[in-house]
């Protein structure tokens, strides 16, 4: 006798029946796409370790966001790549930064469109870190209070540039307190706070560090960022950014940590992001142009399942390649 057909496989005969019971659909509209920006003009310069992704000036940054919301992109996080590195990376709160400049062009031609700012000081010391580091005699530890009143200078240059969003990535303690009250102090209450809650030191960050060219020059993030083996920390670092006022949390990186994401979207009822950073995007991109993956088929059961997980929005260098994909009728 033939075996019945298994009402779980009736469910998956056709497209449309797949189509019907489906229960994740990824959007074009819960991706943010990150750009690197620097100075001078007409400037596309390829990140060799992650090939399709560029520094650019700020006008083809704008090129870039235009694409972007123009497929159903709503957001842009930014980055930026200083002409010059100090210990006290004091670019990064310049009213000229490249970041700031950015943030007015693109708001300029595109006021609807969500722009993030990312908040921190790696790209912008000399040495690396994403903090002040204190005297060398205590170990040349990250000095973290200093590093909070700084950080509240460079979101406050960002919110007058004109940033919806203020990302701060540092993993610092108290930075979401001290952007706040920075922020509430200066009458941008209509700002928000997109947290990078849970970071864990991660060696999937490689590629970026080339991108925006911040390597630490000692030492590494462990002080700082969070320990892979862990994931009750990461429930006690949201909450205590929730309770400072952040209002979207993030998980970083994001494939090697869909349970962090899983846990927070159960136990969190704010709006959960994840990261699918540079080395993710980085190991696609080589196997696939080695043919032993199938680009556009891999990339779309990546952020599907991020977002299966829990995520409501990504993060992810594919965010326009992805959004192509997923608009019928555009190639
Ligand atoms: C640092 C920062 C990092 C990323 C974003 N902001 C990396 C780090 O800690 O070195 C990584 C993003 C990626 O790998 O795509 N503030």
């Amino acid at each position: 006798m033939a075996y019945p057909l298994q009402r779980l496989r009736r469910l998956r005969q056709t497209p449309t029946l797949r189509k019907w019971v489906s229960e994740t659909e990824l959007n074009a509209g819960d991706l943010i796409l990150p750009l690197f920006v620097r100075s001078g003009k007409g400037v596309r310069k390829e990140i060799s370790s992650m090939p399709g992704q560029f520094q650019l000036s700020c006008d083809q940054a704008v090129v870039e966001a235009k694409k972007a919301w123009e497929l159903g992109i709503l957001s842009v996080i930014l980055f930026g790549i200083p002409d010059h590195k100090d210990d006290n990376g004091s670019e990064s709160y310049s009213k000229e930064g490249v970041v700031q400049k950015a943030i007015k062009q693109i708001k300029q031609e595109l006021p609807e469109m969500i722009v993030i700012a990312d908040c921190c000081l790696c790209e912008y010391t000399a040495h690396g870190h994403c903090g002040i580091v204190g005297k060398k005699e205590n170990g040349a530890r990250i000095d973290n209070d200093k590093t909070l009143e700084i950080l509240a200078k460079i979101a406050l240059s960002q919110a007058n540039a004109g940033a919806d969003w203020i990302a701060p990535s540092g993993m610092m303690d108290g930075m979401v307190c001290a952007i706040r009250s920075a922020l509430d102090k200066n009458n941008f209450l209509d700002r928000g706070i997109l947290s990078y809650s849970a970071k864990y030191a991660s060696s999937f960050y490689g590629p970026f560090r080339e991108a925006a060219e911040g390597k630490p020059q000692f030492g590494d993030r462990k002080s700082y960022q969070m320990d892979f083996a862990n994931r009750q920390e990461a429930l006690r670092e949201v909450k205590l950014d929730i309770e400072e006022g952040a209002d979207i949390v993030m998980v970083k990186p994001a494939l090697a940590y869909l349970d962090i994401v899983h846990s927070l979207k159960q136990k969190m009822s704010l709006p959960i992001a994840a990261y699918n950073v540079s080395g993710e995007y980085a190991m696609v991109k080589a196997a696939s142009k080695n043919g032993w993956l199938e680009e556009k088929s891999t990339v779309l059961e990546i952020l599907t399942s991020i977002k299966r997980a829990g995520a409501d929005l990504i993060l992810t260098y594919h965010a326009i390649d992805a959004a192509r994909w997923l608009t019928p009728n555009i190639k």
